[in-house]
């Protein structure tokens, strides 16, 4: 099966699974979580997750499955939040109206909460078929997704006067792929140390193209607002190399990731990867200058 439909096969089981089946949930809620979700984005994080998993030889494909549900559960449940009035009020994200338009704001803070705990109802669950791999999954969820290093502390860096450009991506965007790499090579077995690096690397080059997309794209190619780190005057790789720096700094980290994979049986399938990945995040001509 590719990886596409394994993950939004695990996706809908685990949506389903927390809108209770239909039976007896609030109608309101559980609709948005399905909206929150689907369509979904690129879907990088537990595309990663899962190429990582193969490349380890993903001898349990039932812990691989939940490992990239739960990160993309909790990316999902990031947007949510993220583009609440309280954060950084926005009105589209992936092409339609954010959650909190669509439904409302207390329904848009539940629908982040209850993703949330999805991401670890779906790990908690897998116990049953290997106790200590679902065990390392869920701490290495919570690691990257809340204080001090998650994605918790990214946003929280937001709120402060004098902002480290690093850990606010290394928090905010890097973490949830230092995630995807870890928790791909746990569910398969290996240990995540020799990971880390990789899901950095990939995790920094995709805030510096993002930043250079929000900067130089318009809302219809993103399907969400553009120019919004100016406008929240936001630190960026835009702001502090200029575009043409900002080009060269992602050029630089994407050929230090792929020589920071580490030796494993899929090594060169998840080189091509990287390389795909590496083209599409760059930008080609902008559309909005
Ligand atoms: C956007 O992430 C938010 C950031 C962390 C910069 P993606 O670009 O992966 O969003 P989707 O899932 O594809 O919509
Ligand atoms: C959102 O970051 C990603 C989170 C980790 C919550 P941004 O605010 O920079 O990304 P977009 O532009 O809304 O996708
Ligand atoms: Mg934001
Ligand atoms: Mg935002």
């Amino acid at each position: 099966m590719d990886l596409s439909k394994r993950i939004d096969r695990a996706m809908m089981n685990a949506i389903t699974r927390a809108q209770g089946n239909g039976e007896g949930a609030p109608g309101r809620l559980a609709a948005a979580l399905n909206y929150a979700v689907t369509p979904g984005g690129a879907r990088i994080r537990p595309t990663i997750c899962l190429s990582v998993a193969l490349a380890c030889g993903d001898d349990r494909p039932a812990l691989s499955d939940r490992a990239a549900t739960a990160l993309e559960l909790i990316h999902c449940a990031s947007l949510v939040h993220d583009d609440l009035p309280a954060f950084d009020n926005a009105d589209f994200r992936r092409g339609k109206p954010t959650v909190h338009l669509a439904f409302s704001e207390p329904l848009a803070v539940l629908t982040g909460d209850s993703l949330i705990i999805a991401a670890f109802d779906v790990l908690a669950d897998v116990a049953d078929d290997d106790a200590l791999r679902a065990l390392k999954l869920t701490r290495l969820l919570a690691r990257h997704t809340g204080m001090p290093h998650g994605i918790c502390a990214g946003q929280g860096w937001e709120s402060e006067s004098k902002v480290d450009l690093g850990a606010y991506h290394r928090s905010k965007t890097a973490a949830l792929f230092v995630a995807a790499t870890q928790m791909g090579a746990v569910a398969a077995g290996h240990e995540p140390e020799a990971w880390a690096e990789l899901g950095a690397r990939i995790g920094e080059a995709f805030q510096v193209a993002d930043d250079l997309r929000d900067a130089l794209y318009d809302e219809t190619a993103l399907g969400k607002p553009a120019g919004q780190d100016a406008i929240h005057q936001r630190p960026s790789a835009v702001e502090e190399y200029g575009v043409q720096g900002a080009i060269r700094h992602l050029q630089d980290i994407l050929s230090g990731a792929i020589s920071s994979i580490p030796s494993c049986p899929g090594e060169a399938g998840l080189a091509q990867l990287v390389r795909l990945y590496a083209e599409r995040m760059t930008p080609v001509a902008p559309v909005r200058v």
